[in-house]
């Protein structure tokens, strides 16, 4: 039999959660004959939730399911796992500034990145899920000097996801026949969707929508305001899309992509033009936990505006936090 991989959910009360730890334990993530421990890790007034959530996945019987730690104390949650889904995060409260928002989270990323570096195995593969994600695994990550960076990639495939099945709608293929993709930047309406290197069924998928107004007028916006749209109609944020989406970026880092491109947000090798340690969504590809970035990529003027937009944005946010980190 297989050993049991150790798996943390944070925010596990919460509705990503709700939507992501069924299909962990069901196996979506590593197979229905890995047998997984969720280590579930919520606030102190939430532990009475967690335990319904506890409950409920018990009445499900996953055979795969073999075990499961509920707490409040992120070392606990953290102990010898070899996956993490940091989903718990602050939200932004009414009157929040945006710089209020980092500072509250890089204090809970800051503690968390403390506890990954203590009580994590070193070879753990981290995604960060809370907003904002990608400044927020920057924090993690380097408050877990022992751990390699590698362990670190922030969330930005449900933005590839979203850009992946608005382009296959238009251009009338299958999601599935799309390849080369690549949303760059910050998981924020500024992150950019590009197309300029995608294929379906081996013909350039710029080729087959033509129709480059399109493309900057209502793809790249729509995409960007994605979530806000979902918030409008739902009432309620995206959570079994984001669900999924951190399933299908850990699955594909842990498992391997089998060469097909992937959007993630990754500390920067300074390529670029990217500063080193700024996590930020590029292409990849990936093999049983290694990420091999595409390099290389040319920019044309259009492109480059839109890098630098979403590439500052992630700057500013990094500068922010930085006097936090020591
Ligand atoms: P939610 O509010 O339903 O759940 C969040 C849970 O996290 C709550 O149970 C809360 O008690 C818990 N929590 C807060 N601080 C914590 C801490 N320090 N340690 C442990 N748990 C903590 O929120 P939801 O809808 O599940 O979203 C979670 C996060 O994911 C939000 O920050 C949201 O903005 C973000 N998100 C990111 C996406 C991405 O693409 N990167 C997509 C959608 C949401």
């Amino acid at each position: 039999a297989k050993s049991p991989v150790r798996i943390a959910v944070t925010g596990a009360a919460g509705q990503i959660a709700y939507a992501l730890v069924f299909r962990i334990a069901s196996g979506a993530l590593l197979g229905p004959d890995q047998p997984v421990i969720l280590h579930l890790l919520d606030l102190p007034p939430m532990q009475g939730a967690l335990k319904g959530v506890m409950m409920e996945l018990e009445d499900c019987a996953f055979p795969a399911l073999a075990g499961m730690v509920a707490t409040d104390d992120p070392k606990t949650a953290f102990k010898d796992i070899d996956i993490g889904f940091l989903v718990g995060a602050r939200p932004r409260g009414k009157g929040m500034e945006r710089k209020d928002l980092l500072g509250a989270n890089a204090e809970i990323f800051t503690v968390q990145g403390r506890a990954l570096n203590e009580a994590a195995k070193r070879t753990a593969r981290i995604l960060v899920v809370g907003n904002p994600a990608n400044t927020n695994a920057h924090i993690a990550m380097k408050s877990a000097p022992d751990l390699s960076p590698d362990c670190f990639s922030a969330m930005i495939r449900l933005d590839h996801n979203r850009a992946a099945s608005m382009l296959a709608g238009k251009a009338g293929v299958a999601v599935d026949a799309i390849e080369k993709l690549v949303v760059w930047g910050n998981h924020s309406p500024t992150m950019y969707p590009d197309y300029r290197f995608a294929e379906a069924n081996g013909r350039k998928l710029a080729e087959i929508i033509g129709d480059e107004a399109w493309n900057r007028d209502v793809f790249i916006p729509t995409v960007g305001k994605r979530g806000a749209a979902v918030i409008e109609a739902r009432g309620a944020s995206s959570a079994a899309s984001a669900a999924n989406a951190a399933i299908d970026q850990v699955r594909d880092w842990v498992v391997g992509s089998h060469g097909r491109w992937v959007s993630m947000a990754v500390a920067s090798d300074g390529s670029y033009g990217i500063p080193e340690g700024i996590m930020f969504g590029v292409p990849v590809t990936t093999e049983a936990g290694t990420v091999t970035r595409i390099p290389d990529l040319a920019m044309d003027e259009f492109a480059r505006e839109r890098f630098a937009l979403t590439l500052n944005e992630l700057k500013e946010e990094r500068d922010a936090v930085a006097h936090l980190l020591g």
